[in-house]
């Protein structure tokens, strides 16, 4: 089990927990066409980001669910501050089997598919939540180029290349699962920058303000390591979309 005070303290000031941007997200959210009052579930929702600003553009409600009890914090804070903290609720919770008491309109996991074992159990798993001819989002790395190496793959932090697909066949397996795919917004290296970087000011903030405590030498160590091997590999080699997906 990785440890949830590492990202609280790498991602204290990121609103969005993956490497799309605000306006990515945002362009996203207008190009599902999502009427006032859709009921939208986020499974591992992180800071709630697309709940909320999605609460404030589109009227929508919503219920985000997350384990990390600083970033249900974060949610429930920037919710209030949007002015749509009667809109979206947020709850601190194991998401892995999580159903909603009442279906939604949209199911979405962005960038945590492990919640369901995978993607294919992601998909049933908020299928399980989800009205029917309803819409499921879900996030998740594929391959821009596959890597070939031992040192390639461990930059990637994967055990294998089977860890991830490629986008055509990322696509291509939502087809096969009997998924239209409907929309998709994907990751370019500056939006990449913009999730990764910031964790490292963020990292060295909190190192020089922690010299005791047991997690500084980890923190130190990600800080001498990680920009290297982030511009050497991930920057590289891994994609990342939001993709929209409806049951055929
Ligand atoms: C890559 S972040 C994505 C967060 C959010 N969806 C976003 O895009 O901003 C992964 C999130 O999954 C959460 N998480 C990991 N395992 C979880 C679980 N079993 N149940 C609920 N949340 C989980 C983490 O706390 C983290 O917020």
């Amino acid at each position: 089990m990785f440890d949830l005070r590492i990202f609280s303290i790498r991602e204290s000031r990121h609103r969005i927990h993956n490497p799309l941007t605000e306006r990515q997200l945002a362009a996203f959210g207008a190009a599902l066409d999502l009427t006032a009052g859709a009921r939208v579930l986020d499974l591992a929702c992180g800071s709630g980001e697309l709940l909320s600003t999605w609460a404030r553009d589109h009227r929508i409600t919503g219920l985000g669910v997350d384990l990390n009890p600083d970033f249900i914090a974060h949610a429930r804070a920037r919710a209030d501050a949007l002015g749509v903290g009667d809109a979206v609720k947020f709850v601190e919770a194991d998401a892995a089997g999580y159903v909603a008491d009442d279906p939604v309109d949209v199911a979405a996991c962005v960038g945590a598919t492990w919640i369901g074992g995978g993607v294919p159990g992601t998909l049933d798993l908020l299928s399980r939540s989800l009205e029917p001819g309803g819409m499921l989002l879900v996030g998740e790395p594929y391959w821009r180029t596959v890597p070939t190496t031992p040192e390639a793959l461990a930059g990637c932090g994967v055990p294998s290349a089977e860890e991830f697909l490629t986008l055509p066949d990322l696509l291509g397996s939502f087809g096969a699962r009997g998924y239209d795919v409907v929309e998709m917004v994907c990751a370019t290296e500056e939006s990449w920058d913009r999730y990764q970087a910031p964790q490292w000011l963020a990292m060295r903030r909190w190192a020089d303000a922690h010299p005791d405590h047991e997690l500084h030498d980890e923190v130190r160590h990600l800080l001498a390591t990680e920009p290297q091997q982030y511009a050497a590999f991930t920057r590289r080699y891994v994609g990342w979309a939001l993709v929209a997906l409806i049951a055929r």
